[in-house]
């Protein structure tokens, strides 16, 4: 029997469908028993003796992989593989695979809620009813504003459709070009520093990379307007977070919402900030995307363990 370590905290959460194929497939199943993402050292012990990993966001680094000798394939319930030592998986013979479903639409919907609140200060007046207050305060529309889009892939890319009822102008920052899709949608190619200075909303959706790691300090923050906001729905570490708590605390900018921390679960400053809006990583957590998404990881990992 195959045994099979699914680290994702909130595996099977919408459905039970991809529990029950592991199942019908003979597969011992171990649930991470922590409900968050897996340290080092969780990994270390867990990954030890599996053959196959239903992988959340955790760092499978070299020592992890190392440890874990019987394992053959690694499946992401996701897209992002900057978590994964790529190269030495590769030297040791382990597959890796993402879901075939992309999470663009339920990642480009969360940045999009996170706008507005943060905007329209939504969470903050939950927070001042919730404590029998009842005080107002103006915020601004997304309409007619300049989005500046930091990588324009296909998250970017469906932020720029759901989001045509704005009227918005779009920037875009990324290394490939897609003239086509510019042209339709109005959108101008510009450097970051340009789509900083110029944006009413700051939105990252670009991958993580160790060209894209601290892309964004306290120089880049200092570009930014200063009644503008600045979203994260792409991976913490992109933004330098101090630099980030700095520029909201001295009102350098006017907002932030983010999804995605240098260290999840996150736990620091920005919490204390009003202006900011955080949620813990659910960008694809988003029901009918994730079924399907679980169910790809579910079977790329059986094909590779199925004898
Ligand atoms: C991804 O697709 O990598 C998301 O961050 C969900 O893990």
């Amino acid at each position: 029997m195959k045994k099979v370590f699914i680290s994702l905290s909130s595996f099977s959460q919408v459905s039970d469908k991809p529990l029950s194929i592991l199942n019908a497939n003979g597969c011992e199943v171990v649930l991470n028993p922590y409900k968050r993402k897996l340290t080092k050292e969780e990994c270390l012990k867990h990954y030890s003796d599996v053959d196959g990993i239903i992988a959340g966001t955790e760092r499978i680094d070299k020592d992890v992989l190392t440890v874990a000798n019987k394992l053959r394939v690694i499946s992401r319930v996701g897209v992002g593989l900057d978590s994964i030592d790529l190269e030495y998986a590769k030297t040791l013979g382990i597959e890796v695979y993402t879901s075939q479903t992309l999470p663009s639409i339920a990642v480009a919907e969360l940045a999009l809620g996170l706008m507005i609140d943060v905007l329209r200060h939504i969470s903050q007046h939950h927070a001042i009813i919730k404590n029998g207050e009842w005080i107002k305060s103006s915020g601004s529309l997304i309409y007619g504003k300049t989005l500046g889009i930091v990588g324009c892939g296909r998250i970017g890319k469906a932020l720029v459709s759901l989001t045509k009822g704005f009227e918005m102008k779009y920037l875009a920052f990324d290394q490939e070009m897609d003239i086509e899709f510019g042209k339709l949608h109005n959108i101008r190619y510009v450097d970051l520093s340009y789509l900083l200075n110029q944006s009413d909303v700051v939105s990252i959706n670009i991958s993580k990379s160790s060209d894209t790691t601290d892309l964004i300090g306290a120089e880049e923050l200092a570009m930014m307007r200063k009644d503008a906001v600045f979203i994260n729905t792409a991976r913490g570490g992109i933004v330098s977070e101090d630099a980030l708590v700095e520029a909201l605390r001295k009102s350098e900018i006017a907002g932030a919402g983010i999804d995605v921390f240098d260290q999840e679960p996150y736990v620091g400053p920005l919490t204390d900030l009003e202006n900011v809006v955080l949620t813990p990583h659910i960008g694809s957590n988003a029901g009918e995307i994730r079924e399907r998404m679980e169910i790809d990881a579910v079977n790329n990992l059986i094909a590779v363990l199925k004898p």
